[in-house]
């Protein structure tokens, strides 16, 4: 088969000859940052926005990715384009942006650099098949029991790769159910994001989600809010509690792969009528418009290909 072409650190090579080291502050430290971008019809959507955000984590984090912004769109462009061969006419591919501060020492003072950043830019066939039965049935939004960590010590706008918290927050929630999907609250018990994903809850006719205090500004986020403005559909940034959800007519995730996710259950109650709501729906056909293509469809066919 044939290979993958990313790029590492100013060069273009084959998957299997990217290397970095065991002593990179991405492994010693986990002090990456990261972007997540999709192509709808192999064209990526809102790439120069995932550039921009990951500008914006350099800046907090003092990473220097040693190139403009505009360098690292071109670099990103020429990524994808180096690998659309590999991509089937009806699929589409995560572009992932990870860069690190660089090579550390294993010594007792972590910020000691011995070189500049690492920057990292592959892309990956994307693999819907883990959200396809969502689009109609819905998922499990569950509360697990670690809680995020609070944007006092790593703001949650950062989107960084400091991912054990996350992580841990996703395997108890699937300890509970399976197939379930992080509600991570955040130390005061609101509700903050998922592992990889912001959420959202309709509660008489208003949309609702969590401000940016305790969770990504996911950019699957603001297209949400914005195609609600346009559709007339009233929406907040609020504060939200585990009661609201409870509570709600709809919830929804919202993420760069899957964009909508339904959640019907919320730990083990029934959200509305536990179906897929109204605004949910109109939400996913309006951001099917968008993109030009039928996002759910997408998903259900490589489910029906596998
Ligand atoms: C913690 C977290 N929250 C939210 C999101 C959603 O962000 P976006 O819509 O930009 O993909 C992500 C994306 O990976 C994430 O990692």
């Amino acid at each position: 088969m044939e290979e993958r072409q990313v790029y590492i650190s100013g060069k273009m090579v084959p998957e299997s000859q990217a290397r970095i080291s065991i002593f990179d502050s991405a492994v010693m430290l986990g002090d990456t940052v990261t972007e997540s971008t999709r192509t709808f019809g192999h064209v990526p959507f809102k790439l120069e926005e995932h550039i921009e955000r990951l500008y914006k984590s350099f800046k907090v984090t003092r990473i220097d990715p040693q190139c403009t912004a505009d360098t690292m769109l071109k670099i990103t462009q020429d990524v994808l384009a180096a690998n659309l061969g590999l991509m089937g006419p009806g699929d589409d591919c995560w572009i992932v942006h990870n860069v690190s501060r660089g090579l550390a020492i294993a010594g007792a003072d972590p910020t000691v650099q011995l070189g500049s950043a690492t920057v990292m830019i592959f892309t990956q066939a994307m693999n819907l098949l883990p959200w396809a039965d969502y689009y109609t049935g819905g998922c499990h939004a569950v509360t697990p029991m670690s809680r995020a960590v609070p944007s006092q010590s790593l703001d949650a706008r950062i989107k960084n790769r400091s991912r054990m918290a996350y992580t841990l927050a996703e395997m108890e929630a699937k300890l509970v159910d399976p197939l379930a999907q992080s509600v991570i609250l955040d130390v005061h018990g609101n509700v903050a994001e998922n592992k990889g994903g912001n959420i959202f809850l309709v509660s008489d006719g208003v949309l609702k989600t969590p401000t940016t205090a305790n969770c990504l500004a996911g950019l699957s986020r603001q297209v949400a809010l914005d195609l609600a403005r346009d559709l007339g559909i009233p929406a907040v940034e609020t504060i939200l509690q585990p009661y609201d959800l409870a509570t709600a007519d709809e919830v929804f995730f919202t993420s760069t792969p899957y964009c909508i996710m339904p959640a019907t259950r919320f730990n083990g109650m029934l959200v509305g009528d536990g179906t897929v709501g109204p605004i949910t729906k109109r939400l996913l056909q309006a951001w099917s418009e968008l993109v030009g293509l039928d996002i759910a469809g997408q998903a259900q066919a490589q489910r029906a290909a596998s």
